[in-house]
This record gives C-alpha cells, sequence and structure tokens, in this order.
C-alpha cells in the first residue's frame, strides 16, 4: 500500500468541511460529492449519478460488472457534524494533521475515512469478484431526508446480497464488532412563550411570567433526577435485553470506571442505577436537552425577562419504541405540563425508528473471518448507541445490512479532535479487502445443493438461495427477514 499517496488523498477529502446541517456550507457538500464521483471513477465504477438534490446529493455508482458474482451495496456518508466550539482543536477540524499516528480532523471516524477505507478496499485488490453498488449520501448528520426519498421512489437501488455499512467503531482497541441494534431518534424543539414582547424585568419582575423559568420547570418534568424519562407510556414498548445478552456484554472489555475517567472525564455518571452502564448506552431510551436558545446571551448585562424560549432536545429510542408513536407522547406531555399562562409547542425537525439487525446470514461469518485474518480477532456481536436513520429503508429490499466499522471509541466523533489511528485505517483498507474477497468466489457450476448438510460447504452464491426472501407482511416488508423486530416480552424498567 502507497501509504503516502493514501493519506494525501485521505485528507484532500477531510479537507472540504461538508457540514450538512448548515447551508452556508451546501456548496462544500456538493464538492465533497465531487470527491466521492471523481474516487468511484478512478475505481472503473460505471453510471457514477448524483441523486436527489443539487447540494447534498446521493453518489450513486455501479461497480465493473462481474457474472455471476454476489452483489454488495456500499453504504457510507460524506457529510459531517460542524466542527464548533473551535477553540478547542489542537490543529484546525478541516486541516488535516497527522500526530502520534492518527490522523486528526472532522470526518476522519465519521465517517469520510471509513467511506475511504471501503473504497480503497476495491483498489487494493485486483477487481474482487463482487457487483458493488455504492450509495454514499450527504445528509446522514441531519436525518437522510435525500436518501429516504430515493429509496422510496426507486427501491430496487437496494436490491442485493448484502449492505455494507462501516460507520462504527470496534468496542474497544482490539475488539472489532458487528452491531445488532441502532438507537433510533426523536428529535425536536420545545418553545415556551408567556408574554407578547420581552419585559423590563424590573418594571414587571415578580408578578410576569418568565419563559425560560417555564422551559426550564417543564423540561425537569419530562426527566427526572434519577434519570428516568416521566413521559407518559414513554417505556411501554421497551424491549429489555434478554440474559443472554447481558451476560455476554459483562465478558466484553468494557470497564465503568475506565468509561467516567477516560473517556467521559467528568466526575460522575448519571441515569438509571439499576442497569449496567452499557445497558443504560445501548438498550435503553434517554432524553438530552442539546441547547437553549432566548433570552440575553450577549457579553455584559442585560435586564430582561424574556418572552419565549427554545429547548432542542432529542430521545434516543431502542427497540421496541416507535418514533411516531414517541412524537405523540412528547407532544401530548408537552401540553399537559405547561401551565395555562404558558404557550408552549413542539417541533419535530428529523428522526428514526430504531433498528434491529439479526446474525443469521452466511455475510456475517465472512466479515468476522476478514476480521479474524487481519487483526486476530473475529467480531463480537454489540449494539450501537448511535443511530443511522437510513438503515431500515436500506433494508427494505431484503438484504441484511451488516453494520460495523473501523473506527475505535475514543475517536471522538461530533467532538473537538476528532481523530482515526492510522493502524485501524491501514487494517481497516485490509479487512474490507478481505471481506470482498471471501464474499466474491463464484462456484464454476452453480447448481443447488440437494440437502443442507451439502449446502453448509456450498459456496456464498449457492448458499444465498437457500434464504429466499419472502415478506411475511407489510411490517415484515419494512424490515427484512434479517432485521426483525421482535415482540415485546417484558417492560420493566
Ligand atoms: N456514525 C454515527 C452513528 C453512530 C455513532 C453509530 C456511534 C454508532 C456509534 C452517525 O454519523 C451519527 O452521528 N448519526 C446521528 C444521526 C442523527 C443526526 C440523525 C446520531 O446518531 O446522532
Ligand atoms: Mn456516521
Ligand atoms: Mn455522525
Amino acid at each position: 500500500m502507497d501509504q503516502d499517496r493514501l493519506l494525501r488523498e485521505l485528507s484532500e477529502f477531510l479537507r472540504i468541511p461538508s457540514v450538512s446541517t448548515l447551508p452556508v456550507h451546501n456548496t462544500d457538500c456538493r464538492a465533497a460529492a465531487e470527491w466521492v464521483a471523481a474516487d468511484l471513477r478512478r475505481l472503473g465504477a460505471r453510471e457514477v449519478e448524483f441523486l436527489g438534490s443539487e447540494t447534498h446529493p446521493v453518489v450513486w455508482g455501479k461497480g465493473p460488472e462481474v457474472p455471476g458474482a454476489p452483489t454488495l451495496v456500499i453504504y457510507g456518508h460524506y457529510d459531517v457534524q460542524p466542527p464548533d466550539p473551535l477553540a478547542e482543536w489542537t490543529t484546525p477540524p478541516f486541516a488535516p494533521t497527522v500526530r502520534d499516528g492518527r490522523i486528526y480532523a472532522r470526518g476522519s471516524a465519521d465517517d469520510k475515512g471509513q467511506v475511504f477505507c471501503l473504497l480503497k478496499a476495491i483498489a487494493a485488490s485486483s477487481p474482487p469478484p463482487v457487483n458493488f453498488r455504492f450509495l454514499i449520501e450527504g445528509e446522514e448528520e441531519y436525518g437522510s431526508k435525500v436518501l429516504f426519498d430515493l429509496l422510496k421512489r426507486e427501491p430496487q437501488r437496494v436490491r442485493a446480497d448484502a449492505v455494507l455499512v462501516a460507520d462504527m467503531s470496534y468496542v474497544a482497541a482490539g475488539w472489532p464488532a458487528v452491531y445488532t441494534t441502532l438507537r433510533g431518534l426523536c428529535y425536536a424543539e420545545i418553545t415556551v412563550r408567556t408574554s407578547k414582547t420581552d419585559l423590563h424585568s424590573g418594571e414587571y419582575g415578580g408578578a410576569a411570567p418568565n419563559a425560560h423559568e417555564e422551559l426550564c420547570r417543564l423540561l425537569t418534568r419530562l426527566k427526572g433526577e434519577d434519570g428516568r424519562i416521566t413521559i407518559p407510556g414513554f417505556y411501554a414498548a421497551v424491549k429489555r435485553p434478554s440474559r443472554a445478552e447481558l451476560a455476554a456484554w459483562k465478558k466484553l472489555p468494557f470497564n465503568e470506571k475506565d468509561f467516567l475517567n477516560k473517556r467521559v472525564q467528568g466526575k460522575g455518571l448519571v441515569g438509571l442505577k439499576q442497569h449496567s452502564v452499557l445497558e443504560r448506552l445501548w438498550a435503553l431510551p434517554t432524553f438530552e436537552i442539546h441547547g437553549i436558545l432566548g433570552g440575553f446571551t450577549g457579553q455584559g448585562a442585560k435586564t430582561v425577562i424574556p418572552a419565549e424560549a427554545t429547548a432542542k432536545v432529542s430521545m434516543r429510542l431502542v427497540p421496541n419504541q416507535k418514533l411516531k408513536t414517541v412524537e405523540r407522547q412528547l407532544a401530548a406531555a408537552v401540553k399537559r405540563l405547561a401551565p395555562k399562562h404558558v404557550t408552549a409547542s413542539v417541533r419535530f425537525l428529523h428522526g428514526a425508528d430504531p433498528a434491529q439487525i439479526t446474525l443469521e446470514h452466511p455475510s456475517f461469518k465472512l466479515l468476522d473471518q476478514a476480521f479474524r485474518k487481519v487483526t486476530g480477532r473475529g467480531t463480537v456481536p454489540a449494539r450501537a448507541g448511535g443511530s443511522i436513520p437510513v438503515v431500515p429503508a436500506l433494508a427494505s429490499a431484503g438484504a441484511p445490512v451488516i453494520l460495523t466499522g473501523i473506527g475505535l471509541p475514543d475517536d471522538r466523533l461530533h467532538a473537538p479532535n476528532e481523530k482515526l489511528e492510522l493502524k485501524q485505517l491501514w487494517d481497516g483498507i485490509e479487512v474490507f479487502r478481505t471481506f470482498y474477497e471471501l464474499l466474491g468466489p463464484v462456484p464454476r457450476r452453480p447448481r443447488l445443493p440437494r440437502n443442507l448438510r451439502d449446502a453448509r460447504a456450498a459456496p456464498l452464491q449457492t448458499r444465498l438461495q437457500l434464504h429466499p426472501y419472502r415478506p411475511r407482511s407489510d411490517e415484515i416488508l419494512v424490515l427484512t427477514p434479517w432485521i426483525r423486530l421482535v415482540g415485546s416480552d417484558e417492560t420493566t424498567v
């Protein structure tokens, strides 16, 4: 591998400030899409197209046709989160810098560095025996509307033997993972208004209501000090992990004290103390306040009673919660909790249902083998605290969605000094190269196995035919045989 050239190319990609949520970066998002398209063309991809948007297009492409080989959809995103607070970066977020064997830049781990691995792994083999399809989007960090619309119109784009998503991390250094759930998300703005305009706090203070005070009270009524979310009905659909799964998590290299001291770097953890930290991060829903707007926040002092205040909040959802239900529950709770002298409203910005993946498909074994071969350890099943809204839609044509990643848990996604370890980058390219090779072997004379014993020894192409996709109901149509919302059996949170 020509590491210097690869680092130069990755740096070019990372230098583009493709922040999808801020309109001032629209042309940068487009530039990042152009970078992806150019790279796809360098790989020999055909039909490279921009779909769905001028500024945040989905970059689509098809690899060279390999008759009889399996079809693999590569998903990733070229957009990034805003880099603020800028003062906390050691080197600027869009000036990628290598220090101590790491590359520092916004997007290095989430997700440009990982998209880079997926693509360069193709270039690293004399063309792998796989029919590649590429769906690299530019709106993942803002809810994936363009890709959702595209897949609704053209679901055949994800008709494949498997979909590969590398947008997560190992569970710990040396421990690659494959993910069985992603949390969903419900992002909202809660606004309270208490008077027509702001008021002098001397003339009116003591008798006029204060929007910030009302908003704070409302927010603390939605979640208690013990971490329990008090929105009525919120936990009703939450399905607790099985005993076997909880026991498996205890064996993972995760230490609650290290998590506090090395990762959070705070003074203590919060949340539902009767559940382990991993369960709180992976299998329980959350309610977080991201920011509060309104009133006076400039320099110096101004004595004013704010008329309006808005909180940006979000809830992470877990199986079997549904976005639509949670939206209704939040709106009803806010309405019920707001006192008569307050006008409260809720605006939903974006959201996603949680996703659940079963690891039955043969391609999960091949990924495990690829990691084992390159890193010395196979994949452990884990859950993800984060969300990738479009995953259920990626699964909608029946292909298993493989959720994995080559980052590390301390990569500081969305935070200052985001980084990717170069060892993870080089290993990552090798892992995906190996995975493509393993996925590819085309049987010389493909034929259906006569019985299941033969099937186990049969090449992937033949084995895949054992698992034809048969939708069983409308609901399962969306979730596929490999991604299923399992029925709730206990709800004790
Ligand atoms: N790559 C992350 C998702 C992720 C992070 C999964 C960590 C597992 C572990 C993704 O880019 C992301 O940040 N998603 C957003 C989605 C939202 C903005 C709709 C998220 O989870 O906040
Ligand atoms: Mn990501
Ligand atoms: Mn992200």
